[in-house]
């Protein structure tokens, strides 16, 4: 079997006999949309910023088996890596040594040129191993990022964000897997402090603004700016920061 890109997508791989857990064949949307803004972005400012860092947080071992198909993909973070025009620089995040193991083993069969860092820590705690791991900047040197978070359940920590975000020039790109209930039911177990369906964790300050600019829910329309390209739908389950 012969790998091929197929709208941005690396399919039909040989299996490397290493870690690859199963996706559903919805999974494949996420990874093309992921695919798509990663490439617009790396490839729109190659020639602006002469450092480009991509943070994969929740990234993953970096290939996964289609339920239905039996399928190999590379998911998110080899994909990011194999993107026309890569970042200078690359940083993993995922708390399952068996995802790190496995991921930098792929990175290393890739031989890329850019530097790639892979943290083995729960994303609440990796701020200071992330920061430790960016690059330098100046204002000869300029560094421009872009994260992405893609975490199994629809529990985030905000503070991640607000660390990150008023350190760098950094975009965010977070996806959710929200179910019918949560979509539905969403404003309901946001309000509710206590309940844990949705556990977004925010400074108690900005609770009070979820349906304002700080926070968009997923029943409401995106922004422009997040509009899905124009030959994937937006996902029913897609949420912008
Ligand atoms: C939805 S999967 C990520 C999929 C990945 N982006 C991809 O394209 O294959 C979620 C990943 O997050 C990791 N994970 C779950 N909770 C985590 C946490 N609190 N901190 C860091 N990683 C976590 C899991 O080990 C898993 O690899």
């Amino acid at each position: 079997m012969n790998a091929r890109l197929e709208d941005g997508l690396l399919r039909e791989l040989e299996d490397d006999g290493l870690y690859t857990p199963s996706i559903k064949d919805h999974s494949l949307e996420k990874i093309r949309l992921h695919n798509y803004y990663v490439r617009l972005f790396s490839t729109g400012m190659k020639n602006r910023w002469p450092q480009r860092a991509y943070v994969g947080l929740y990234s993953g071992p970096g290939r996964a088996r289609v339920e239905d198909t039996g399928e190999i993909v590379a998911t998110t973070a080899i994909s990011a890596l194999q993107v026309p025009d890569p970042f200078t620089n690359y940083i993993f995040v995922d708390n399952d040594p068996r995802c790190v193991a496995t991921l930098k083993a792929r990175v290393r069969a890739l031989s890329v040129d850019s530097d790639v860092s892979l943290v083995e820590e729960d994303v609440s705690e990796a701020v200071p191993a992330i920061v430790r791991r960016m690059p330098r900047f100046s204002r000869n040197k300029g560094l421009l990022s872009f994260c992405f978070v893609d975490p199994f359940s629809a529990k985030l920590d905000f503070d991640v964000f607000r660390a990150l975000g008023s350190r760098y020039k950094m975009d965010f790109l977070v996806l959710l897997m929200l179910g019918r209930d949560v979509r539905t039911n969403f404003r309901r177990y946001f309000d509710d402090e206590s309940n844990t369906r949705v556990e977004l964790s925010f400074p108690a300050r900005l609770r009070g603004c979820a349906d304002g600019a700080t926070v968009q829910v997923p029943t409401q329309p995106l922004p422009p700016r997040m509009m899905s390209p124009p030959s994937i739908s937006r996902p029913s389950w897609m949420f912008t920061a």
